[in-house]
């Protein structure tokens, strides 16, 4: 049987500088993309590359006193060192400055040219450099570039174009016919309107610098960069191939996944230097949001990028990965912190899915001195355990075909959550007290270990080195693979009773978060809550009986929140750190209730809560909403709801 196959590219960074945090976004979102597709058994091929001429590369060599070759030669080693630093797996990364690649985007513009759909003629109109792009008077209006704002200058030129106009009518019926050729929507539409309003030819070389390919038949002309760049998606499968084999494999490619500014490039120019060579369109254009930073987009020349390379060092390569993936919804803008950064860390890696490892395995230690025993007969909370791996299994795969990265995490981590209330619902230790019980004990144990070998197949396209670590743990490092693949996660129980398990380091350590954020914007925001809760105290004291509207009182969403987890937040002997749920909805709350409450006590109770009072942060930690306690003078207690009504959490208070 052939293996069906699947061909996915970033766009080729311009190596003008170093990349940044956005561009280890789009590749690292790719890796996982392909890792996912190799884990499901697809003939995986992965592209990625470097846009290395035009008139900005130039001038930036220039500028360092550098030829542009050698400039960019060390610029595109320092690409591959960060790919390599961030686990990327590329099959194969393209520079179009080799041979190869510039063959085939001569012998497509020398067709073109020789079939009528490129003439020459005179351009006269305004270019933005830092983004090789022409634009018309009436569209670089103000003489700036109306993408990115920066100053156009005013070209004039003996130039060849390319009939853009004459294939519009095509290309809107090619989107028209094939709705998810496009993504996300809003991307489409812009598009289309953009078509609408009319293409105009596009000038497609360039004669007042040479950094670039020469147009074969006239040598004073260079191709126009981004007909060069685009070409290469379809060079890296064909030129200096001794067979069509690549070609016949990977082409169409499946998805070209970008940011949503390079978006209009693909979905134009591109599908229609194709369609007029007679060539396939690729099947999907994806386009992502923006990483941003709280003072606006990253740019180089703002001087706030953010270098991945540190972050790694600093935090490890799959927490960089998780965060980036997990942080940006698909096709929004996100952004960046880092205290973020380190939050995810803590709650998402340390707290939920380190804490769920390393207590099942210190527990199949102490109470099986390490083996793993075999499951005996399911109970309900077993079966319930059960039917939410195969829900969220089904979720994932679901999210993952459709390139929602971020969701897939959010349903893999629903099911870390269940796994780790599964403990605080089978009390282990308790079962562990009673010699009658060792079966259902054995039964617990296993499960759990069974739910770490789910988590970890679906996690691993995202964090590709810690699944070795995991393994190691759970005692599945030599293991059969196919207790590790993408078809063991149809079927509950392929985890291999007998195996050893042994601890090891934590998987994330807990990351000091004070260590990490200024010491001064630390203290203010606690200062500052700590200062309104004391006002508003005061408040409370001299205020008269007053009478508040219903209206006034209906603003407040009291709701039922049920204790998930709790813990006390490091330093301080007042706050507890407390996660509940809302019905499928999570929350974090930070309470000051550490000096009347132990952790353990809180776990399952259902409390009531203020679900929309603004979150305020609280030692780093944003705390969405307030529990409601009543309290006199040293004494405190929490407000709970009737333990005899069944009343699921996430109901409304009146
Ligand atoms: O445009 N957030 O190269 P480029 C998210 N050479 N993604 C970001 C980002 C951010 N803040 N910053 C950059 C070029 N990116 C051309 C491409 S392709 C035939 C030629 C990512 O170096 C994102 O993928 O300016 C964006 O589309 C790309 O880098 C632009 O990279
Ligand atoms: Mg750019």
């Amino acid at each position: 049987m052939v293996r069906k196959s699947f061909y996915i590219t970033t766009p080729i960074y311009y190596p003008s500088d170093k990349l940044h945090i956005g561009h280890a976004y789009t590749t690292v979102a790719a890796d996982t993309i392909a890792r996912y597709k190799r884990l499901k058994g697809f003939d995986t091929r992965f592209l990625t590359g470097s846009d290395e001429h035009g008139q900005k590369i130039q001038r930036t060599a220039k500028e360092r006193g550098m030829e542009p070759k050698e400039y960019v030669d060390r610029i595109v080693a320092g690409f591959k060192e960060l790919w390599k630093a961030l686990e990327v797996s590329y099959d194969d990364f393209i520079r179009t400055t080799e041979d190869r690649h510039k063959e085939v985007v001569q012998e497509i513009f020398v067709n073109l040219y020789e079939q009528g759909d490129i003439y020459k003629s005179e351009y006269e109109g305004w270019y933005c450099t830092p983004c090789e792009t022409f634009w018309t008077e009436r569209q670089a209006e103000g003489k700036v570039c109306p993408d990115c704002g920066r100053p156009v200058e005013l070209v004039k030129e003996e130039s060849y174009f390319f009939k853009m106009s004459k294939y519009a009518d095509r290309l809107l019926k090619h989107i028209e016919d094939n709705p998810a050729f496009i993504q996300p929507v809003s991307r489409r539409n812009e598009m289309v309107n953009f078509i609408k309003q009319g293409l105009e030819d596009l000038c497609v070389s360039r004669t007042t610098f040479d950094w670039g390919i020469k147009v074969p038949f006239d040598s004073k002309h260079v191709i126009y960069v981004w007909i060069d760049a685009l070409t290469n998606y379809y060079s890296a499968l064909t030129g200096g191939q001794p067979d069509n084999s690549l070609v016949n494999k990977y082409w169409p490619a499946d998805v070209h996944l970008m940011a949503k500014d390079i978006v209009r490039f693909h979905t134009i120019i591109w599908p229609i230097i194709l369609m007029a060579s007679g060539i396939e369109l690729p099947k999907k254009v994806v386009a992502h949001g923006w990483l941003l930073l709280e003072g606006g987009k990253m740019s180089k020349s703002k001087g706030n990028v953010i270098d991945p390379l540190v972050l790694i060092d600093k935090y490890g390569v799959n927490a960089i990965r998780y965060y980036l993936l997990r942080e940006l919804p698909f096709g929004a803008d996100g952004y960046y912190s880092e205290e973020a950064l380190v939050q995810r860390i803590n709650s998402d890696l340390a707290n939920d899915l380190g804490n769920l490892v390393s207590r099942s395995v210190a527990m199949v230690e102490k109470y099986f001195a390490g083996a793993v025993q075999s499951p005996d007969e399911y109970d309900d909370i077993d079966r319930d355990l059960i039917k939410t791996a195969g829900a969220v299994v089904e979720e994932y795969e679901q999210l993952m075909e459709t390139y929602e990265l971020s969701n897939a995490l959010v349903a893999v981590w629903r099911f870390i959550s269940r796994a780790n209330k599964y403990i605080d619902e089978t009390f282990p230790w308790l079962l562990a007290k009673d010699e009658n019980k060792r079966a259902r004990l054995g039964t617990v144990l296993y499960n759990l270990m069974e739910s770490i070998r789910v988590i970890t197949i679906m996690v691993a396209p995202f964090m590709p080195t810690l699944p070795p670590r995991i393994w190691e743990q759970t005692g599945l490092k030599n293991a059969a693979d196919d207790v590790k693949t993408w078809e063991s996660l149809q079927e509950w129980g392929r985890f291999p009773s007998g195996a050893a398990v042994s601890k090891g380091a934590a998987l994330f350590p807990r990351i000091d978060v004070e260590k990490v954020l200024s010491e001064e914007a630390e203290s203010t925001a606690v200062l500052k809550q700590e200062a309104g809760e004391q006002e508003a105290g005061e408040q409370e004291a001299d205020k008269q009986e007053e009478y508040v509207s219903f209206e006034d009182f209906a603003k407040i969403d009291l709701r039922l929140a049920e204790v998930l987890r709790a813990e006390r937040v490091e330093k301080t002997d007042k706050l507890l750190k407390l996660e509940v749920a809302l019905g499928d909805r999570q929350r974090t709350i930070v309470a000051g209730i550490a000096k009347h409450y132990s952790p353990e006590e809180l776990i399952g109770k259902k409390i009531l809560i203020v679900a929309n009072l603004k979150p305020a942060k609280l030692r780093g930690i944003l705390s969405e909403g307030m529990i409601l306690a009543a309290s006199e003078g040293d004494s405190l207690g929490i407000v709970t709801v009737d333990p005899d009504k069944e009343i699921p959490s996430g109901s409304k208070a009146k």
